[in-house]
């Protein structure tokens, strides 16, 4: 059987491609130089397959699409609270060139816009502006899964035209944000916006930080996951600048544009998407772009807002063993989290243990979360110590205590059969 998924990415590839509107970024005089017809698709599960449509290894400027990355790398490099006090983390509403601070704060808004992304550049570790720059260039190359050029001509053209940025830098220095030399910022943070991808690197990229900053193929841990929380919320905040309550509205994916007409979006748990093709609209978001992810979001169910999982559904069931020892067994299922473990608890608690020994049966959980872990160990507890039963976890794939936590007051089991033996 043929796949349908590449089937569907090419319908989408095409009805959007008919899109004729818009106009290629011509600020930076390299860029204008760009085919207005080029599109490609990319699609990236968290689990490394790629899927694509048209040109997808066409390469171009990654340009503000760096600004999540680099940004996880300030954040890894410094920790949250280091880059907290010099950047927010405030929509600002504004273009993404808006010389602009947060008046009652005396920072840049946040580090999707130009002042913010200057910023969390010079944040970046390294001992002078070389060091930086080669740093972030292997880290976005690890995260790509290969290594990541920098475009000469395009760097060259933006440096020669960027004075808007470099008001930028030489505010933040007057101000008193910015602690390293205001061009060498301002230089890095381009060199940055001109490292070349394709829409294969992107989604990759983005499925990095959908899969909780693990490189979907290398497995390699490139950000903690309180780095990718932090990104993401930025992303689904500020990613699309003056467009971005349309865009949580209508697409709700976590994303961010660029100037050459990419967009990239990480769906949590799920995917990483890119999008390209170089003519903009009136906020500098890809025209074609946007009506594909659009066409995405809604035909695939991946707004962030549709939760369809059914908490309720957590306890599939629980049943009274016969035999020499009854077992009261109850039948978890699904990802625990909160509403998960608090419903299972619920239903638990709602009436004493029918039997002298009380079984989890979690061989159909997958993943239990920290919170569920600390509330599912307190039911335990509290079964043995205060309704005095022998509790059993029948958990062959060892998801509970999975990252070495131990499990006191309860015997494990590997299958459900041995209940009968024990
Ligand atoms: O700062 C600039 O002008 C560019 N190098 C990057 C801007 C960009 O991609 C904005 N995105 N929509």
């Amino acid at each position: 059987m043929r796949s349908p998924i590449p089937d569907y990415l090419a319908e989408v590839h095409d009805t959007c491609g008919e899109l004729l509107g818009g106009a290629v970024a011509d600020y930076i005089p390299e860029l204008a130089a760009a085919d207005p017809d080029t599109f490609a698709i990319a699609l990236a599960t968290v689990d490394g397959t790629v899927y694509a449509a048209g040109e997808a290894d066409h390469r171009f400027t990654i340009q503000s699409m760096s600004k999540p990355f680099t940004y996880g790398i300030a954040l890894a490099d410094r920790g949250l609270d280091q880059v907290l006090a010099k950047v927010g983390v405030e929509p600002s509403g504004e273009a993404f060139n808006e010389i602009s601070l947060d008046p009652d704060t005396g920072q840049p808004r946040n580090p999707m816009i130009n002042a913010g992304a200057i910023l969390t550049h010079s944040l970046v570790e390294g001992e002078d502006a070389d060091a930086r720059f080669e740093h972030l260039r292997q880290t976005f190359s690890r995260i790509a899964g290969h290594p990541l050029p920098m475009d000469e001509d395009v760097f060259t053209s933006e440096w020669a035209t960027t004075h808007r940025n470099l008001a930028m830098g030489h505010m933040l220095k007057a101000v008193g944000v910015l602690d390293i030399d205001p061009v060498d910022a301002v230089e890095g943070y381009v060199r940055q916006c001109s490292i070349t991808v394709n829409c294969r690197d992107l989604a990759m990229m983005a499925a990095t930080l959908a899969n909780g900053g693990v490189q979907p193929a290398s497995g390699e841990l490139i950000f903690r996951r309180r780095v990718v929380r932090q990104v993401l919320s930025v992303m689904t905040t500020c990613g699309m600048y003056d467009a971005a309550g349309d865009w949580l509205t209508t697409v709700g994916i976590p994303a961010k544009s660029g100037v050459s007409g990419g967009i990239i979006g990480a769906l949590p748990g799920q995917v990483g998407i890119a999008v390209f093709s170089p003519r903009l609209d009136e906020h500098g978001n890809s025209v074609r772009g946007l009506r594909a992810f659009e066409r995405l979001s809604r035909d695939m169910g991946m707004h962030l807002m549709d939760v369809t999982r059914d908490a309720r559904t957590s306890l599939r069931g629980s049943y009274v063993t016969d035999g020499d020892h009854p077992t009261e067994v109850h039948k978890v299922q699904g990802d625990l989290r909160f509403a998960g473990v608090e419903s299972l608890v619920r239903a638990v608690s709602a009436q004493p243990p029918r039997a002298s020994r009380v079984a989890f049966d979690l061989t159909r959980v997958s993943e239990i979360d920290d919170v569920s872990t600390r509330v599912l160990l307190e039911v335990i507890r509290r079964l043995h110590l205060d309704d005095k039963v022998e509790v059993l976890i029948i958990d062959p794939d060892h998801v509970l205590g999975e990252h070495g936590v131990e499990v006191p007051y309860a015997r494990r089991l590997h299958h459900v059969r041995e209940l009968t033996a024990s």
